[in-house]
């Protein structure tokens, strides 16, 4: 459950003036677990055409997305990326919450609301990587029900190189396609 103060809901593009502040406030916090971002990711031009870009996928059922919204700042975002539908039916979800506002619960309650969204959505399984050293995000996925299935090396390109990362997984249910 969202935690009081605080609220979960689809990106929309009137968010990109929100989210340059967000990134922006937030660029030590995020920059040991997200790729080296461009100069004009943290403008709200930028923000407006990263969201445009993300509506669209969104439009074509490849990404749903959702913003955690305290007062008029936004202090996270969960995303299922890479929905993928037949004999996989699966996701892979990624989160992160404003330096300010973490161990609070906020990261768990919308791995949770991704999981139950992608559930309504037909999918069976949600996957998530996090670097080897990212015990805060471990926590919060084995908290959040998933279980560590293995490790990738050199999965994703990451603050500046390829980086190992620890695999989970949550299976939804057991229905059958
Ligand atoms: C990782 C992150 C999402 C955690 O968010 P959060 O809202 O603080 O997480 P929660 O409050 O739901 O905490 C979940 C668990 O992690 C633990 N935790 C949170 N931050 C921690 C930290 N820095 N060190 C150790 N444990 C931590 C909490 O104590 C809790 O453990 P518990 O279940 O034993 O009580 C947040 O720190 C963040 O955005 N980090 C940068 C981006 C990132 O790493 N994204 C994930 C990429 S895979």
């Amino acid at each position: 459950m969202i935690p009081d103060g605080y609220s979960v809901r689809p990106l929309a593009l009137s968010d990109a003036a929100a989210l340059a502040a967000a990134y922006d406030r937030n660029r030590d916090h995020l920059a040991p677990w997200d790729p080296v971002r461009p100069s004009d990711f943290y403008t709200v031009d930028g923000q407006q055409e990263a969201v445009a870009r993300q509506l669209s996928l969104v439009e074509g059922g490849l990404l749903a997305t959702w913003v955690l919204v305290h007062g008029d700042e936004v202090v996270g975002r969960v995303s299922l990326n890479n929905i993928v539908r037949g004999v996989l039916a699966s996701a892979t979800v990624g989160y992160w919450v404003d330096g300010r506002h973490t161990r609070r619960g906020l990261a768990s309650a919308l791995v949770e609301h991704a999981c139950v969204e992608a559930l309504a959505m037909g999918l069976h399984r949600v996957e998530a990587g996090t670097m080897l050293h990212n015990v805060a995000s471990q926590k919060v996925l084995l908290r959040a029900g998933f279980t560590h299935y293995g490790m990738a090396a050199k999965l994703l390109f990451i603050a500046g190189d390829w980086q190992d990362h620890n695999l989970y997984q949550r299976i939804l249910h057991d229905n059958p396609l």
